[in-house]
């Protein structure tokens, strides 16, 4: 016990979870789904670092979906809390000691490929890590990044999506920021030049950190709002938050049936 770099509360221990789930603002409900549930504060768990940003739950809640077990984390640390990025990745490392091999990351994000639509999912098929931090910093890991986000689980992610009539699921980069601010339209304008489809201020160190573990990783981004200067209007944290909360349920219904699934690839 001594080595482990996180003490879970004793009751914990007979769980073994296949799966990790980390849910972004606005997606918290999705715990609401498990059968034969247990959870644990963030706070209990020695070692794991706490939000103290209002609205991020800290919960680890530990049950099944589909028959199958799977951990969920309701609520994450972001560096624009001050935390470093090794930090923002803690429940990575946490999943890993739990023995987990496969992860789905999920966030809200600001658009910046025009063609999307607000309250639509993207899955992110690569990212741009914008921050110049690393979760590895001091490991130092030379890890391969060629495909961070599994290709066999975004395809099963997306026959799944295609056959769920009302979903339509986008797909492309997710650029990586450190926030809090939003962008500027310039910066929108530069992101979009770079590569970009989608902006926002979590997710890559927890893949970085994943990848890093030998994990499987899935990233799914809320597309809560038009980039800065792409509409004319300014941007809102509650229209955010409160977009993330109407597209949650089509999320939910595809992470349902395809995250139980995940466990067969
Ligand atoms: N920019 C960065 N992060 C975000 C945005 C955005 O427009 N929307 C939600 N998270």
């Amino acid at each position: 016990m001594g080595d482990l770099e996180f003490h879970l509360p004793e009751n914990l221990g007979d769980h073994a979870p296949k799966i990790g789930l980390v849910l972004g603002s606005g997606l918290g409900s999705f715990v609401n789904t498990l059968t034969d549930t247990e959870q644990v504060a963030y706070a209990e768990i020695k070692g794991l670092p706490k939000s103290n940003v209002e609205g991020h739950a800290g919960q680890l809640h530990l049950g099944k979906l589909g028959g199958v077990e799977i951990a969920i984390a309701q609520g994450r640390v972001h560096l624009y809390e001050g935390w470093t990025a090794k930090e923002t990745a803690a429940m990575i490392r946490l999943f890993h000691q739990l023995e987990i091999k496969t992860v789905v990351l999920t966030n809200a994000a600001g658009i910046v490929n025009a063609n999307f639509k607000p309250g639509r999912w993207m899955l992110i098929s690569d990212h741009l890590n914008l921050t110049r931090q690393s979760p590895l910093t001091g490991v130092p890991a030379f890890i391969d990044q060629t495909e961070v986000y599994s290709h066999a689980l975004r395809e099963m992610l997306k026959s799944e999506a295609a056959e769920m009539a009302s979903s339509n699921l986008f797909e492309g980069v997710y650029a990586w920021v450190n926030g809090p601010e939003y962008e500027t339209p310039a910066e929108v304008r530069m992101l979009r030049g770079m590569g970009a489809d989608a902006v926002g201020m979590s997710t890559v160190p927890e893949a970085i950190q994943a990848r890093a573990l030998g994990m499987r990783v899935v990233g799914l981004s809320c597309l809560t709002n038009y980039g800065a200067g792409l509409t004319g209007q300014p941007l809102s944290h509650e229209e955010v938050v409160e977009v993330g909360k109407h597209a949650a349920g089509e999320l939910f219904t595809l992470l349902e049936s395809a995250v139980p699934a995940m466990v067969e690839i």
